[in-house]
């Protein structure tokens, strides 16, 4: 990275839409699997001890583009995330935000379930 380049944002969560709409017509995450994405990122998150917070959000306004993850606070998106993709997303996880050297951790928040 040169002087010129901005730092980087410091990651505090990473935010899953869980949002199911109704209409044929309305694409939308949890229609293309987003809540079996959820679930593995949480437990990967818990297995490896990221020093992360995961949030299931109600649409991050890319409907037509997802599973949508992104990285908070300002991190990059995320756009047609599947399973396969998983293992990936922790190992990036894991380098923005290391890892937590005891048990307790913080809460995943499980909005939506
Ligand atoms: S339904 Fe997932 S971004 Fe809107």
């Amino acid at each position: 990275m040169n002087q010129q380049d901005p730092a980087p944002p410091v990651i505090k969560s990473v935010l899953i839409c869980i949002n199911r709409r109704y209409h044929a017509d309305q694409p939308s995450c949890a229609q293309r699997g987003s809540l079996a994405l959820a679930d593995a990122l949480e437990d990967g998150v818990r297995e490896r001890k990221i020093d992360v917070e995961v949030e299931r959000i109600k649409c991050l306004g890319q409907c037509t583009k997802g599973p949508t993850v992104r990285f908070a606070p300002g991190g990059r998106f995320s756009l047609g995330t599947s399973i396969d993709d998983v293992p990936d997303l922790l190992d990036e996880l894991e380098s923005l935000c290391g890892v937590r050297d005891d048990d307790d951790g913080p809460p995943l928040h499980l909005l939506g379930s």
